[in-house]
């Protein structure tokens, strides 16, 4: 945290949005909807795949600012299971730039100490651009930085559906299965990374898109209009100060036990007239 203050202008509102964060309640995990490149593109009279290219600095500026935040893993949706019903060239454009993305940013990676993963379905990606991502991800395997997972070929109900599947797959014969949620929890694409704290979407529309469908049910929620391209470490210290301001509760009450016994309750109830 100290390295981020050392490095924003002072005076600036970087710095004072920074120096106003809690360093004990920072989000662990930061998942991004980056979204707007299209129309980006398009208000510059520019082809939507010149909005992709330009998303590229975010995508960088985003990562570098949360490893020197502190923040474990930052999750992007980089492609989505609906993503193959664009032209055919917008989605060669998204493969080849993510093919370039993980070739250019390998130095940055390591310099950073970041660990690369995905998530999604990434049998069903370009043979060539698994191949990159593998090696990619075997270069940064020893980092113990930040966890940087790009949702690549991903679909929030597809993950559900995969976990489901490989739970009846271990089904020793092929017996009944009782599902629990941390049997579907554990089988997750994100198992081992922490809990989602805060889901940003960018350019403004108040939708999900399928995105970490299971992992956002307690998640803080934040979109700001600022399209994907612009988007910027001001922006996201923005986003973190809001998160701060959260009453998180859990579906309880401030203040009250996390193992706070329902029973009393319940029985006090019990005791109203009129059953
Ligand atoms: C949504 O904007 C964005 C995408 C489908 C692709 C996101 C890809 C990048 C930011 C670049 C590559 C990513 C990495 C990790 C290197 P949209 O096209 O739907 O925008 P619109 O809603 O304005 O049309």
């Amino acid at each position: 945290m100290q390295r981020f203050l050392d490095v924003l202008k002072p005076g600036g509102e970087e710095s004072r949005l920074a120096a106003s964060l809690d360093p004990e309640r920072l989000p662990r995990h930061i998942a991004i909807i980056m979204d707007g490149n299209g129309r980006w593109a398009q208000r510059r009279l520019l082809p939507r795949v010149t909005g992709h290219r330009a998303g590229v600095t975010a995508v960088r500026e985003v990562t570098e600012a949360c490893v020197a935040l502190g923040v474990d893993a930052l999750t992007l949706y980089a492609f989505s299971v609906e993503n193959w019903k664009r032209p055919r060239a917008e989605v060669e454009t998204l493969w080849r730039l993510l093919r370039q993305y993980l070739r250019q940013e390998l130095d940055c990676l390591l310099k950073n100490n970041v660990r690369l993963g995905a998530i999604g379905r990434l049998d069903a990606l370009p043979a060539i651009v698994r191949q990159t991502l593998n090696e990619t991800i075997e270069a940064t395997a020893k980092n113990d930085g930040l966890r940087l997972n790009l949702a690549i070929n991903y679909g929030g109900r597809a993950e559900i559906v995969d976990a489901i599947n490989q739970i009846i797959r271990e089904s020793p014969g092929g017996e009944p299965v009782a599902i629990s949620e941390e049997a579907i929890t554990s089988r997750l694409y994100t198992a081992g990374l922490p809990d989602l704290d805060l889901l940003i979407r960018s350019s403004g529309e108040m939708r999900v898109s399928n995105f970490l469908l299971w992992q956002i049910a307690y998640a803080e929620l934040h979109v700001t209009n600022t399209l994907w391209p612009d988007f910027r470490r001001i922006d996201l210290l923005r986003a973190i100060v809001e998160y701060q301001k959260r009453d998180r509760r859990f579906g309880g009450l401030n203040g009250m036990l996390d193992d706070a016994p329902a029973e009393p309750v319940l029985a006090e109830v019990a005791a109203l007239p009129g059953r």
